[in-house]
């Protein structure tokens, strides 16, 4: 269960490891390490992986340097292990929204998170993070996306979710087929009015890379992707409506 570590984009790591019990074919985790001069680790992975995905993150910085902590939202797969990061890096931080702060990390975290917000991109040094807010997309009140300025890379969590194991990154797959079959699997996303309006919003930024929690990164056409997916998500909505009238 070691995790492998591929560079998809400029000093943008993706740590990743295969579960093959997870779901039909397997299941990918991932955390993406920012390699700034204020390093920031996104996705933190379960209590469980800690050891694992520290291993892998001290192939790149030493894990006493992280400075930045981030995730989607809170769950066991996104933040498990935040307790054990912040003990095991000094100076580190979480970083997240006011909301996600207040609901949860201010009593749930170690050390007081620092709050952030679209208005205020964080700059790490040589990359600058913005934060996005997607409540209940794909699910979570307090959930998030972070957007790379730097390198236009898009951190999108459980967007795009795709079963089975894949390589580090792809160009020209489909990320939308995978996505929705996965979604008949899990049923993860919160489909509501909202939905496709909050994945639009994300292809307002123009990314050019797609950094998947759960699958391949994507560096194909990433507006049209987000678009396809705001569509797919649409019409379940309008068919669930059709459904219950
Ligand atoms: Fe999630
Ligand atoms: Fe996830």
């Amino acid at each position: 269960m070691s995790p492998s570590v591929h560079e998809i984009a400029a000093g943008i790591y993706r740590i990743s490891t295969f579960l093959p019990d997870v779901g039909p074919g397997g299941f990918t985790m991932n955390q993406y390490l920012v390699d700034a001069d204020e390093p920031m680790l996104f996705h933190l992975g379960p209590r469980r992986m800690f050891p694992a995905v520290a291993a892998a993150v001290a192939r790149i910085v030493p894990v006493e340097r992280l400075r930045w902590l981030s995730f989607g939202h809170v769950e066991s797969d996104e933040c498990g292990s935040m307790n054990a990061w912040l003990d095991a890096a000094p100076d580190a931080t979480v970083a997240f929204n006011e909301l996600g702060c207040q609901v949860s990390l201010d009593d749930l975290a170690d050390r007081a998170p620092r709050r952030t917000s679209a208005e205020d991109v964080h700059d790490l040094g040589g990359h600058r993070m913005r934060t996005v807010q997607t409540p209940h997309v794909p699910h979570g009140w307090e959930a998030q996306v972070l957007f790379d300025e730097t390198t236009s890379t898009l951190f999108c969590g459980d967007l795009f979710t795709r079963l089975g194991d894949a390589p580090a990154i792809v160009h020209d797959d489909d990320p939308i087929g995978p996505a929705l079959v996965a979604e008949d699997v899990f049923g993860a996303t919160a489909v509501t009015a909202a939905t496709g309006p909050t994945i639009r919003r994300l292809a307002d930024l123009q990314p050019r890379t797609l950094a998947l929690m759960h699958g391949p990164a994507f560096a194909g056409d990433c507006v049209a992707a987000l678009h396809g997916l705001a569509d797919a998500y649409e019409a379940r909505f309008t068919a669930g409506h059709a459904v219950r009238a």
